[in-house]
């Protein structure tokens, strides 16, 4: 397969005149893909019922002569003004009811019914137009889906859609009742219309319930994208992307992707080390122009599961971004790493975001390829030398791994309604083990909830997973290699009760957690071995082996044969020594990587990342800043 780079496009706002110019600039740029059109619903359609196609045939004609593919978004993120007045309730409401009024993007109720019939509408009239044009040669569904907290609406069209949703699953209030333990504080239901949403309670609503308002939330985003996927397919054989936003969980990213050929996502390195990484002043400040050395590996190998193996990086940061509360300028070179890595990652494309920095409106001071005079920015030469490069190099392939590890949507949101203690959560307990994978130089790849089969890995990590599916609970049992689960695996029924028997209730490990306790962040429960507990421990009864012990006395992980269940979040100390312990075990090659390296195996080549603002050795060679080293293996 041939790997390619593009670039995101708004030919709604430069003069027409411009257009050929930058299409000419992108093609000899080395660019294969141009994206356009998420936004310019109010160019399309600028009143209702009245379209207006003409501009954007004359832009798709203009890229696609230039030799450029385009990737045609549907505009439904961005309503315009009139939509608002057709159908004023379509607003969500946040949680204390107040609407999430017009004048950015994302303003809709993912459960309003005329909303969806006016989404319906211009998909169909894109798709009937378009489907078939010889450069669309690819469709992305929206813009990121959830972002801005924008899944959640506490409308009156999402009460009818739960209450409706709740009826079907549960068939009578008396089930729902039992299901969700409504008889504690009198929370019984007669009837399913008297059903509300978890907000605006008094104090904590009951988890189950809120639970389920989460399912049913991450439901309608699914549904919501089938609508215009099915619309789609009907017109046009081009593949289907969404694109995902990084750390974004508020629905099931595995749910919209089966009804998508490519997963694709928004990779902001430093903005999101600034913005929503949990990490200590000294990480922050050591990679503050070069971004985590995990966070993007991390949704790189998500995203290829969430797309079944088809996956891109639709928008890149080409430099500084305008949202996070501090937006540093990369390091030289870092727009050129993030690429490499996403492709030995196994990326089809990478696309920058966006051609060039607009001087109006709400993202005026965020980077693109271009300045504002159109002159080049850092990133231009960095695309170009990636461009070069990626033209000299045969395929790299993807490398299978040795190590899987199960990432759950659901149990985000479980440990988010019962967090239990302030520093647990799920996203960043499966991030933390993930890092610990990467430093000893693993490849790793990660798997949805209900995987099946596990055959083809060695070691096999499931942390904090709320409920275990039955087919993943049969295919650990059939599972050859080492396993490690918990801390809070299975520790809830599917209508959030505690279970009993008690968890983790795993065939053939005989041990119970007969308590639990969250840790304030200054708290540690140190290991026998060095290292520590922290954020969560677990008190563990039963007869299974003890392979690591708090110095209280208290188990810290048990096993029995080469099933093992950890009783708490080990600090990365205890987490390197379990993970190196497995993967001797396993006869699995790990060796730790000085702070910051990086390492990817693809199927042809071994490549290394260098994070470091200052030179890396490794085996012989030195790195430079923000390097990328690769050698055939
Ligand atoms: C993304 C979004 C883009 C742009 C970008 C700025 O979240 O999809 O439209 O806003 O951020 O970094």
């Amino acid at each position: 397969m041939k790997r390619t780079l593009g670039v995101c496009y708004y030919p709604e706002h430069w003069p027409e005149a411009q257009w050929q110019e930058d299409a000419a600039r992108m093609a000899a740029l080395g660019l294969t893909w141009v994206r356009i059109g998420e936004f310019a619903w109010s160019r399309m359609e600028p009143t209702p019922g009245t379209y207006d196609w003409a501009w954007l045939d004359r832009a798709i004609e203009t890229l696609g002569a230039a030799g450029l593919k385009v990737v045609l978004g549907t505009p439904t993120a961005t309503p315009p003004r009139w939509m608002i007045d057709r159908h004023p309730d379509m607003l969500a409401l946040d949680k204390d009811g107040k609407p999430r009024g017009f004048g950015s993007r994302r303003h809709y109720c993912f459960s309003h019914l005329g909303y969806r019939a006016e989404c319906a509408k211009i998909v169909t009239a894109m798709a009937e137009r378009y489907g078939k044009n010889p450069h669309v040669a690819a469709w992305q569904t929206d813009n990121e889906y959830a972002c801005h907290a924008t899944t959640l609406s506490y409308s009156k069209a999402a009460t009818d859609g739960f209450r409706n949703w709740l009826a079907q699953k549960y068939q009578s209030p008396d089930a729902l009742n039992r299901a969700w333990g409504n008889v504690f504080w009198s929370m019984e239901y007669a009837d399913f219309n008297d059903i509300g949403l978890p907000n605006l309670t008094v104090t904590e609503p009951n988890p189950s319930h809120v639970m389920d308002f989460r399912r049913f939330a991450s439901d309608e985003v699914v549904s919501f994208n089938r609508l215009q996927t099915e619309i789609i397919r009907r017109h046009s054989p081009a593949p289907i992307a969404h694109n995902y936003m990084g750390a974004v969980t508020e629905f099931d990213h595995f749910g919209t992707g089966a009804d998508l050929d490519i997963a694709s996502w928004d990779s902001y390195p430093l903005g999101f080390l600034s913005d929503r990484i949990p990490a200590p002043a000294d990480h922050k400040l050591r990679f503050v122009r070069q971004g985590d050395p995990d966070f993007q590996a991390f949704h790189h190998d998500l995203y290829r599961a969430v797309g079944r193996g088809r996956w891109w990086i639709m928008e890149q940061q080409p430099g500084p971004v305008n949202w996070a509360p501090y937006n540093p300028d990369p390091l030289p070179g870092m727009a050129r790493l993030w690429a490499w890595e996403a492709f030995a990652h196994g990326a089809e494309a990478v696309c920058y975001f966006r051609w060039r920095q607009a001087p109006f409106a709400q993202e005026q001071m965020h980077a693109g390829l271009l300045r504002p005079d159109s002159a080049p920015a850092q990133a231009f030469g960095e695309a170009m030398q990636v461009a070069g490069e990626l033209a000299q190099m045969p395929d790299v392939g993807t490398a299978s791994a040795d190590v899987a590890l199960i990432f759950d949507y659901a149990s985000d949101w479980a440990w988010e309604i019962q967090p239990q203690g302030r520093s647990f959560s799920y996203f960043w307990l499966v991030f933390h083990i993930y890092k610990g994978l990467r430093r000893l130089g693993l490849n790793v790849d990660i798997l949805p909830p209900d995987t099946g089969d596990l055959s083809a890995y060695k070691l096999v990590l499931a942390p904090g997973l709320f409920t275990l599916s039955d087919p993943l609970k049969a295919a650990l049992a059939a599972h050859q290699g080492t396993a490690i689960l918990g801390p809070r695996t299975n520790s809830k029924t599917a209508n959030f009760s505690i279970p009993v028997p008690l968890p983790p209730n795993l065939a053939g490990l005989d041990a119970k957690v007969i308590r639990v306790e969250s840790l304030p962040p200054d708290v540690p429960v140190p290991l026998a071995q060095g290292g520590a507990l922290v954020h969560w421990r677990e008190k563990l009864e039963g007869t299974a082996d003890v392979t690591e012990v708090a110095e209280d006395g208290w188990p810290a992980l048990v096993s029995a044969g080469r099933m093992n269940y950890l009783a708490g979040w080990p600090d990365d100390q205890a987490l390197q020594r379990i993970l190196h312990r497995a993967c001797l075990a396993e006869g699995i090659e790990s060796d730790p990587l000085p702070e910051g390296l990086r390492r990817r195996d693809t199927a042809t080549h071994r490549f290394m990342f260098n994070y470091n603002s200052v030179p890396a050795e490794w085996g012989g060679v030195t790195i430079p800043p923000a390097g990328v080293h690769w050698t055939a293996l």
